[in-house]
């Protein structure tokens, strides 16, 4: 199974939003399956020691790049410059403003909008014509449950989270004839960094760890348009995209959401 991964989507994986939390752990979770990578993040001496680390455990080949993915033009021009055989592109980075629609600054509100959806649809406009003429290889868009319907508290971010599972699965059917897999993610809460700075009360119920997100979602690549990691989560995705009313299922999310900071 190894094998038929690294020949599918090695010899080199990109991992966008890969300094910390769930960006790493795909990082890690590829590097042991002896896929070189691509690490792309604005910090660089979290990248430069995470880089270190994976070398030493894995064997496998490491660069990293600091860029700012919400600089226009920033991850078109970086995907041009590059000469390597990417089979695999993880687009993991993302940014939240969390606060009412009106309170959070148009800039903050623009800067989501740059991190979580311009960058990963340039990534992928600009790696997929390359990916075609290899004929095999996968793309990973990082979406999220509050993705499924709006969620207020992070009513930009779930918007972006949604135009990434719906781009996910249109791309899906595009390029899988052509031997592309692509895969929206629809995560619940992840135990990183970031939830648990942004977390103000108890965890989320059926929280899970960035290992398992980025196992289960590496796992489901080729086999389903999306992936909702974990048991629990999935019978709630179930329930708030296809059973409940709408308006039922955003009441039920912003539940959570108010627990944000
Ligand atoms: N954590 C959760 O509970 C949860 C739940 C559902 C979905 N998700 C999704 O899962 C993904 C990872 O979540 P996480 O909690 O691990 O997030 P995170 O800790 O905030 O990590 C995001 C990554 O993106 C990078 N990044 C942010 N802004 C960037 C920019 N302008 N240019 C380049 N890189 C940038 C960060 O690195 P630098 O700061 O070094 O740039 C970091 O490596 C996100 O797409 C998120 O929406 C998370």
């Amino acid at each position: 199974m190894m094998k038929v991964f690294k020949t599918t989507y090695g010899p080199w994986a990109l991992v966008a939003g890969a300094s910390e939390g769930l960006g790493a752990a795909f990082a890690e979770s590829l590097a042991s399956r002896g896929i070189n990578l691509i690490l792309v993040a604005r910090r660089e001496p979290q990248l430069l020691a995470f880089a270190e680390v994976l070398r030493d455990r894995y064997g496998v080949t490491v660069e990293t790049h600091a860029l700012d993915l919400a600089v226009p033009g920033a991850a078109e021009s970086f995907i041009r410059g590059l000469h390597h055989d990417v089979g695999l592109l993880i687009c993991n980075a993302a940014y939240s403003a969390v606060g009412l629609f009106q309170e959070v600054p148009l800039t903050q509100l623009q800067q989501i909008l740059s991190v979580n959806t311009a960058a990963p649809l340039a990534l992928t406009r600009e790696l997929i014509p390359r990916l075609i003429k290899r004929g095999r290889g996968g793309v990973v868009l990082m979406s999220s449950l509050s993705g499924g319907q709006g969620s207020a508290n992070i009513a930009t971010y779930a918007a972006t989270k949604a135009f990434n599972t719906v781009l996910a699965e249109g791309l899906w059917q595009e390029l899988g004839s052509q031997g592309i897999d692509v895969i929206a993610s629809c995560a619940g809460a992840i135990r990183t960094p970031a939830y648990q700075s942004a977390q103000k009360g108890a965890e989320a119920p059926g929280i899970l760890s960035a290992h398992t997100v980025a196992e289960e979602t590496l796992g489901a690549l080729g086999k389903t348009p999306t992936v909702i990691p974990g048991r629990l989560n999935k019978v709630v995705g179930f329930l708030m995209r296809r059973l409940l009313p709408r308006a039922t299922a955003i009441r039920l999310m912003s539940k959570s959401t108010k627990e944000l900071q």
